[in-house]
């Protein structure tokens, strides 16, 4: 009884209240917080091995990113015709663990870095620290459910799983009900996942807003060196 109203509670309800603090949030921050829209860049304080995590990190995290937005909101209908689920929790396995072990490996070297390099860590606040930790120890959880799902690879789970998210997405009502039965390191990946998304507004990672998506599509720039008339 209590157990059903706590799930109801976490995956029924805790994702709009996540979503809509994300949106709202996101908003009044760009409206009100002007200047602290920014990555809070370290890099000026301590340059040594910041590449290559930070590279490890964003990739891993792009990556799973996307196959978190595909994977799971693609009904199966779509897919269907050309694999089946079993294939498709290969692929996602695949993919993704790949992507998470860079995530975390990368996270890893950051967070280490926003710990005991004493210039990065005195000009880091407290959400700095807990985002950053937070999104590593979610890669984390995210690789401990590939080791579940290795165990049953017949891509039941992930049916569910995508279920769950496509009723909370697509408002098909009743999501909750599509977690009874799941494993407790998918629930706590959820749970946490939720929880970074309603953090999102209050920490740093607003400057995801503000990819420079344009970059890639706009006009080349022609730079020439000013002409000094001699030769
Ligand atoms: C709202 C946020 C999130 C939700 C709802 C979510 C949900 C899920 C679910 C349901 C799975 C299992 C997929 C399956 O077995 O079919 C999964 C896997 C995974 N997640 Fe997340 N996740 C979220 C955020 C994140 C973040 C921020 C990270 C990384 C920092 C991450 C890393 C992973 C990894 C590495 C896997 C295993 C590989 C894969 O299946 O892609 N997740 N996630």
């Amino acid at each position: 009884m209590i157990a059903a109203y706590f799930e109801q509670l976490i995956f029924g309800y805790y994702p709009y209240l996540a979503g809509t603090v994300f949106l709202i949030g996101s908003l009044l921050r760009f409206d009100h917080g002007q200047y602290t829209w920014k990555t809070g860049s370290s890099q000026m304080l301590s340059s040594k091995n910041m590449r290559l995590a930070s590279n490890l990190f964003h990739i891993g995290i792009l990556v799973i990113f996307f196959g978190h937005v595909v994977g799971l909101l693609t009904p199966h209908w779509v897919y269907a015709p050309f694999f089946s689920a079993s294939t498709k929790q290969i692929m996602a396995i695949t993919v993704g663990g790949i992507a998470g072990v860079l995530c975390l490996i990368g996270g890893a070297m950051l967070l280490y870095r926003r710990l005991f390099n004493p210039r990065v860590r005195a000009s880091s606040s407290l959400m700095d620290n807990l985002i950053l930790a937070m999104l590593v120890i979610q890669a984390a959880l995210g690789l401990g459910t590939v080791v579940f799902s290795l165990g049953h690879l017949d891509g039941e789970l992930m049916l569910q799983l995508s279920a769950w998210a496509q009723a909370i997405v697509y408002f098909g009502g009743n999501a909750a009900q599509h977690m009874a039965g799941v494993g407790w390191v998918y629930k706590i990946h959820v749970f946490l996942g939720l929880t970074i998304v309603m953090l999102f507004p209050f920490s740093r990672l607003v400057h995801v807003w503000s990819a420079p998506v344009g970059y890639f599509g706009r006009n080349y720039q022609i730079v020439r060196r000013r002409s000094t008339g001699v030769r």
